[in-house]
């Protein structure tokens, strides 16, 4: 479904991706992990167009969308949660989602189409019925969380990036959030997801890529990938991914 193959970012003198080649099968979870700089989102960035490579390209459904537009790649079916909330403080929840449900699609919805799809997401989220209406700038880290994966099925995507949706929470925020990943996965939804607890991850992934100054290191099965010895020297060793 999604083929990047040989991708390279360079920024400044900083090779932040460094020819990088990931694949993403239909109705996968791909786990993407890697210490701080590693270039996680950097490259989530390039496969949802908001950023483009300086080599390399993106396949995604046998059509090379390399150099595509954000809202292009988008309406293609590629939506993409923020590792930093990057909302619209000034709407309310509803409205926000709403935003996703009528931009992000290739077919038109009205107003009323979009409400309603909104309320149905922020339900499935998680989202209490009495925080829908409220403003944004009021709602705390979870419901943001929530807030922002609703948008981005709003957009009704075939691949959904996830960029440290579970950073920040507690333990059992977190298994709420691997409940709801596997829930969209069920709903025939390909997964690509940044994370940096690796208990979330390990739950989660058919396959795990590891990333390290820009560069692939490892790719495998998340057992396969714990027990690899570079992995082990470069990041599970020094970090406190557990
Ligand atoms: N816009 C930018 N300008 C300068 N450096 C950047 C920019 N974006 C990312 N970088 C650098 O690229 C590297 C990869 O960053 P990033 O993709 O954010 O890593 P990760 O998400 O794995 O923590 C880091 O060294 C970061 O400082
Ligand atoms: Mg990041």
């Amino acid at each position: 479904m999604l083929e990047v193959t040989g991708v390279t970012k360079q920024i400044g003198g900083l090779l932040a991706v460094n020819r990088v080649d990931l694949m993403v099968g239909e109705g996968k979870i791909v786990g993407l992990v890697g210490p701080n700089g590693a270039g996680k989102t950097t490259l989530l960035n390039i496969i949802s167009g908001l950023s483009h490579p300086t080599q390399g390209r993106i396949t995604f459904k046998g059509e090379n969308i390399t150099g595509w537009k954000p809202e292009q790649i988008c309406r293609k079916g590629i939506a993409k949660t923020f590792q930093h909330a990057h909302l619209f403080p000034e709407l309310t929840a509803n409205e926000s989602v709403m935003v996703g449900a009528i931009f992000g699609n290739s077919h038109s919805v009205s107003l009323d189409e979009g409400r309603k799809a909104a309320e149905k997401l922020l339900d499935f989220v998680g989202v209490a019925k009495e925080k829908q209406e409220m403003l944004i700038r009021n709602l705390n880290v979870v419901e943001l969380k929530r807030v922002q994966l609703a948008r981005a099925l709003a957009s009704k995507p075939k691949l959904l990036l996830l960029d440290e949706l579970t950073t920040g929470l507690t333990p059992k925020e977190s298994n709420d959030a691997i409940e709801l990943i596997r829930k969209i996965r069920e709903a025939g939804i390909s997964i690509l997801i940044i994370e940096h607890v690796m208990r979330v991850i390990t739950g989660v992934s058919d396959k795990i890529v590891v990333l390290d100054h820009g560069e692939k290191i490892a790719e495998g099965r998340p057992y396969e990938v714990m027990n690899n010895q570079r992995v082990i020297d470069t990041y599970l060793g020094d970090i406190d991914a557990f």
